[in-house]
């Protein structure tokens, strides 16, 4: 292998970036649209930081032809986007919302003509208020719902998009949405996260069986792990990294992968914990051909006896490497993390559906740019993992930065921005960041201008 095949991604790897329907879209009630749980509680005063709302967002509803230019100019080969399923099922269930449909419709011929392949994802957090007030993801009803969806959105548009999510991130919909209360539908309840959780993984599968009956191409499952590090050498704490671990990183990929969960799952919430029906496993354990994996961070942790179910919390984490987030800049974990999916669950193809860095933007200089060196870093050193495990053998086919547009971060509102473009929220108007143009330049070298240490200067670019 010469030198410059050496710090080159395979042909073929994608180059993408991700968004999601509530975070970037607006209009959430637009043309037939149905409300979604985010909309609910995005409007309900004291839910998200300063009572943001994705009433406008990135008003990518209206403006997706210049967003895919915008993407076009970065070199993106592929973008992933989620439906928003009250958009295309107002009730969450029975008709289709034609107008929703046809939104999606032309995103997708755009795209497709703009030469970038959509991957989709069907459900990134917004689940249909109506569906919720039938008990969500509480009400076993939700798997046959779940799949009348997927089915549905098959249909429309199987003939053209290639990679298809089942879920987004299964452990924060129920960790942020039915056991702390932080993301919609807000509920703390310890009894509710189990089941949510098991209807979460119940639904995937079902899915993944629809798509066999009439899908044509890939689907697969977007999960974020996590690597926990133990805070001291106690056994406290290394007990606390081991429940920790089960809770987010096993909790859904071993059922998926193994057909059981992790056995620490009992302990961590005793009588909360439902006795499992061994035909549920065996369902769950349907497989479907890639794994998605988000990665942002790890977690040291320690024993946190006031923090219930699982009596962990993480340490602070210094200054230097903290994102606005609060998470830990820590590119060594994205490549073990990646390991060891490999080593536990064997050789399912990957793709890095989310990673990317949260900082403060400097302000706008004065020639128009945008610096944002520290997500340049964060860039270039996770990027680099990504080169060394595929190198190692590990089959990681695709990278999507989280995300193109600074959007809507959830109960955080617009307080944090995570795009490769600045959104300015007055005027909607966007600006690539010096971390878009590094990631253009990554893509047009295929990863060799991950070896330039030299800053980008406004004229290199
Ligand atoms: C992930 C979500 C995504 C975004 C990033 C920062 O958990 O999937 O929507 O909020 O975190």
């Amino acid at each position: 292998m010469s030198t410059s095949d050496d710090v080159r991604f395979p042909d073929g790897f994608l180059w993408g970036a991700a968004t999601s329907a509530y975070q970037i879209e607006g209009s959430p009630l637009a043309d037939g649209a149905g409300p979604s749980i985010w909309h609910r509680f995005a409007h309900t005063p004291g839910r998200v930081l300063n009572g943001d709302t994705g009433d406008i967002a990135c008003d990518h509803y209206r403006r997706w032809p210049a967003d895919i230019e915008l993407m076009k100019s970065l070199g993106l080969t592929s973008y992933r986007l989620s439906i928003s399923w009250s958009r295309v099922m107002p009730d969450g269930r029975g008709v289709l919302n034609p107008a929703g449909v046809a939104f999606y419709d032309r995103l997708i011929d755009a795209l497709l003509a703009a030469g970038i392949r959509p991957m989709v994802t069907l459900y990134h957090w917004d689940l249909p208020a109506a569906l919720d007030d039938q008990g969500g993801w509480l009400n076993r009803d939700i798997v046959g719902w779940f799949a009348d969806y997927a089915t549905a959105m098959y249909g429309a548009f199987d003939d053209r998009v290639a990679l298809w999510c089942t879920l987004n991130e299964p452990w924060v919909v129920v960790d942020a949405g039915y056991l702390f209360g932080v993301n919609a539908p807000g509920h703390a309840n310890v009894y509710e996260a189990p089941i949510a959780s098991h209807h979460l993984l119940l639904a995937h599968a079902e899915a993944v069986r629809a798509y066999r009956a009439v899908g044509r191409h890939q689907v697969g499952l977007v999960v974020n792990l996590e690597p926990k590090d133990a805070a001291s050498d106690s056994a406290a704490d290394r007990a606390a990294v081991v429940r920790a671990d089960a809770y987010m990183n096993r909790q859904y990929l071993d059922p998926v992968f193994l057909g059981r969960y992790p056995s620490e799952m009992g302990e961590i919430f005793g009588d909360a914990w439902p006795r499992h029906d061994t035909a549920d496993l065996a369902r769950i354990q349907e497989p479907f051909d890639f794994l998605g994996v988000n990665y942002y961070t790890r977690k040291v942790t320690r024993h946190d006896p006031a923090r219930a179910p699982v009596f962990e919390s993480g340490v602070p984490v210094a200054e230097e490497l903290r994102m606005t987030t609060g998470w830990e800049v820590h590119p060594p974990s994205f490549g073990r993390i990646l390991r060891w999916v490999r080593e536990r669950y064997g050789a399912i193809p990957i793709y890095v559906t989310e990673n990317g860095g949260a900082f403060a933007d400097p302000a706008r200089a004065t020639d128009g740019r945008i610096e944002d060196p520290r997500r340049v870093d964060y860039y270039r050193s996770h990027l680099a993992q990504v080169r060394q495990v595929i190198r190692e053998g590990v089959d990681v086919r695709g990278y999507y930065a989280w995300s193109l547009l600074d959007n809507f971060e959830w109960a955080s509102g617009y307080s944090i921005r995570m795009g490769l473009a600045h959104v300015d929220y007055e005027t909607q108007q966007r600006t690539v960041k010096a971390s878009g143009e590094f990631y253009r330049e990554v893509i047009r070298t295929r990863g060799a201008a991950l070896e330039d240490r030299t800053p980008l200067t406004p004229t290199q670019r």
